[in-house]
């Protein structure tokens, strides 16, 4: 969906050029510094930590707000499976929740799946549409439970006026290939809280004790790991980050097209957003009235030479194809594995998160895309409608 143009391939010659490729060690205040203080301003948080990947930045942040073995943190039973491995990576152990007819985190059965060892919740912003971060944040106050946004797939996106990311205590971008901005693989942690962004900067890097910002971190610096960004894709994504806005408008455009052309068709309705404004505008996703309806659409757009898919469709995205979580192979040995060393024995199956499968069946998803001609997109609304009619004669038969 990215654009990728010559002002990249400029900004990556210039930083190979430079021969500083490092962030540290000369490299400070360079292309990652400076791509740090512009996300954390974009994004509305305190600090930004760029890292090597959303994977990472989850991690850090998860490292971050203090989560170790035996807590729990619930994450919604569809979401590209880092969101869970990084509970797993923190020590933490991930429960599972519904998402619902939005296909975001379902808040009462997240409430359902609190115990005494809840620790944090991870909202997962998936394809930029926002969770319901509302009644999200007011589960956490009432039950004294962290939140980490996993907005991997929701690069400037925002809820009422708050950039994704910035309304937890922390959260986690992703900037890999298939992101609204991209700069191949990275990421970033965002928080406002000083303690929060310590810990996710030394756990980032392996020699955080011997860095000139070590001195003043009020945090101890302990045994952290290696998720350091470098000065080449830091310099893309600054380039990127320009040009954000704009493809946001183009894609919100697109949707807002579609979705006025195709609000009164009888065939399907919209899956309820939380916030359409904050959307990324990423995919359109129609709900049909069950699984059939939705599957027979999908063949009769594939006549038409048209591509879309429904998200029960996409592999580990969802909760029952999570090999490693279902079969609690936490860790590469058994000694540190979070799932022995929680003290008690959790338990998964894949039909666990029932009304998850029911809606991921009943989804399908109308990608939006920054290269689409005005004329292509006619063409896009008019199939849609010819075989959501067609279908709907075919079964009313
Ligand atoms: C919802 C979600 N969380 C986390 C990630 C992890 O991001 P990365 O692939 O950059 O590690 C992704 C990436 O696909 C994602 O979609």
């Amino acid at each position: 969906m990215h654009i990728m143009g010559r002002e990249e391939a400029e900004a990556a010659r210039r930083v190979i050029e430079s021969k500083q490729l490092f962030r540290y060690r000369g490299g400070e205040g360079g292309e990652t510094d400076q791509f740090e203080a512009e996300w954390a301003q974009y994004i509305g948080t305190a600090h930004a930590l760029a890292v090597t990947s959303g994977t990472a930045a989850l991690t850090c942040a998860l490292v971050g707000i203090g989560i170790g073995p035996g807590d729990e943190v619930i994450v919604p039973a569809y979401t590209w499976i880092a969101t869970p491995m990084a509970v797993l990576a923190a020590g933490g152990i991930p429960i599972l929740a519904e998402v619902d007819d939005s296909l975001r985190l379902d808040p009462a059965d997240a409430e359902s799946k609190i115990t005494r060892r809840t620790k944090a919740i991870i909202p997962v912003h998936m394809c930029g549409l926002p969770c319901n971060m509302d009644a999200i944040l007011a589960l956490a106050r009432q039950h004294g439970l962290l939140v980490v946004e996993d907005a991997c797939q929701a690069d400037g996106g925002s809820y009422k006026g708050r950039r994704l990311g910035s309304l937890g205590l922390a959260g986690a971008h992703s900037f890999n290939q298939f992101k609204v901005i991209t700069c191949g693989e990275g990421g970033a942690v965002v928080t406002s809280d000083q303690r929060v962004y310590e810990r996710a900067l030394i756990h980032h890097d392996v020699g955080a004790a011997f860095r000139e910002h070590a001195e003043p971190l009020a945090e101890p610096v302990f045994a952290g790991l290696n998720f350091r960004m470098n000065e080449i894709l830091s310099a893309v994504l600054r380039v990127q980050l320009t040009r954000l806005p704009g493809l946001l408008d183009t894609l919100r455009a697109q949707k807002r097209t579609m979705m006025d052309a195709l609000k009164d068709e009888p065939a399907f309705t919209f899956n309820p957003g939380h916030d359409p404004e904050g959307d990324c505008a990423s995919v359109l996703p129609l709900l049909f009235e069950n699984a059939s309806f939705a599957r027979g659409f999908i063949r009769g757009m594939q006549d038409e030479g048209i591509d879309v898919g429904s998200p029960i469709d996409s592999g580990r995205h969802v909760y029952s194809n999570w090999g490693p979580i279902l079969e609690k192979r936490g860790a590469h040995h058994p000694a540190i594995d979070p799932f022995n060393r929680c003290g008690y024995v959790v338990a998964y199956a894949r039909d666990m998160c029932p009304r998850t499968l029911e809606y991921l069946a009943r989804t399908v998803y109308v990608d939006t895309r920054i290269d689409r001609a005005p004329a292509e997109l006619t063409e896009l609304i008019h199939a849609i409608q010819r075989v959501a009619r067609r279908k709907l004669s075919g079964t009313a038969k």
